[in-house]
């Protein structure tokens, strides 16, 4: 499991932390490239100042990054440079350079040590946590990876100041996701809030909540053979509107939102949700501005995208569905009029 330090301008901490997990000298910061630009490269400076040697790889924003080819120009530069098994990458971005940068700690030599400075709200709750690492291939998202948790996680919520609007909306829903499935007094202080509330000590709180939650689950079933198929709340509908679309027209968070809807219909129609929990749940998400339904998408290739899911086992889809705010469970037993039914449901007129 890995350390998680959270806070506001927390990066000056990373050092210590490095130092208490025995790491010195040389290390690897693997960066996006647009995010060391407008930071000035903040932790190459830090770690430089407290007398590390550090070597900065950028790579280009954007999903695009994520795959061999990109992972392959990496071990190149590292075997120039003579990395060592006990040097560490460090991760600066968002998912994809968390989930690149990871998947290189993961095999280089075997397995170098990680750590992740996540800039983006997805990354700081969700991809920098759990050691999910991996690359995409032209046939599917995040085919290629393993389970490689970071030692240092270090979540400094001042980077979300400069995320673009959509980014960070999208990094909301899987907020709401958490505190849907676990956190009843979370999700009432959500509601109670906006998105825009970047200043207060609201992202202070909800952070570092949302790192918990995920770091227990994880611990509880690091290899999602259980209960962490809970976080796919919203994922299954999600994920197969991502591939329906060619991963361009939604941003994941988008993707889940318009997901949990159809998860909570599915719930309402088997009589498991009341209509209480289900009106809750769709105000939130509208008031983080984030959409319930889709638009030009063939009804039948969000179904059959849903076969495919990763998630599936002997052909069942296992959904994620609540009975209210907190108590979600696995049911694989949703019929498949049900399911087209919904998506189609899900259709904006
Ligand atoms: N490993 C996991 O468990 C896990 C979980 C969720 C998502 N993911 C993966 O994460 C990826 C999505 O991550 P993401 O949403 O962070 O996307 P991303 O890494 O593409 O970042 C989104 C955009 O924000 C920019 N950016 C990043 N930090 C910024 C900052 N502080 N200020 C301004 N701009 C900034 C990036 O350059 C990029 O353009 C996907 O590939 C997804 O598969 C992995
Ligand atoms: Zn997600």
């Amino acid at each position: 499991m890995e350390e998680a330090l959270v806070g506001r301008d927390i990066l000056p901490d990373l050092s210590a932390a490095l130092a208490r997990h025995g790491i010195d000298g040389r290390l690897f910061l693997i960066a996006d490239a647009r995010v060391a630009e407008q930071t000035g490269n903040a932790p190459a400076r830090i770690l430089t100042e407290s007398g590390h040697t550090v070597h900065t790889y950028l790579v280009p924003s954007g999903e695009g990054s994520k795959s061999l080819r990109q992972a392959e120009r990496i071990y190149h530069w590292l075997a120039e440079q003579r990395a060592e098994r006990k040097e560490l990458i460090l991760a600066f971005g968002g998912g994809v350079v968390g989930d690149l940068a990871g998947f290189v700690a993961a095999t280089y030599l075997r397995g170098m040590p990680l750590a992740h400075v996540p800039t983006t709200l997805v990354a700081q709750i969700d991809s920098s946590i759990g050691g999910k690492v991996a690359v995409d291939l032209p046939e599917g998202k995040n085919l290629v990876g393993a389970f490689y948790p970071a030692l240092i996680t270090c979540i400094d919520v001042r980077f979300l100041e400069s995320l673009a609007r959509r980014d960070l909306l999208a990094g909301w829903a899987e907020v709401i996701k958490t505190a849907l499935l676990f956190d009843p007094p979370l999700f009432d202080e959500i509601a109670g809030r906006g998105p825009d509330d970047l200043t207060s000590d609201f992202l202070l709180s909800v952070v570092p909540r949302c790192v918990r939650w995920k770091q227990k689950v994880v611990a509880e079933d690091p290899k999602e053979q259980g209960i962490r198929a809970l976080l796919n709340y919203g994922h299954t509908i999600g994920h197969a509107l991502e591939a329906a679309t060619g991963y361009e027209r939604y941003l994941h968070g988008e993707a889940v939102a318009i997901g949990m809807h159809g998860a909570a219909r599915i719930a309402q129609h088997l009589g498991l949700l009341g209509a209480d929990a289900f009106a809750r749940q769709q105000a939130v998400i509208a008031q983080y501005k984030l959409p319930v339904r889709y638009t030009n998408v063939d009804p039948a290739a969000i179904e059959s995208a849903i076969a495919l899911d990763k998630k599936n086992r002997h052909g069942k889809v296992r959904w994620i569905l609540l009975e209210d705010v907190g108590k979600p469970r696995i049911e694989s037993g949703v019929p498949q009029e049900l399911v087209r039914k919904v998506i189609e449901e899900l259709q904006a007129c």
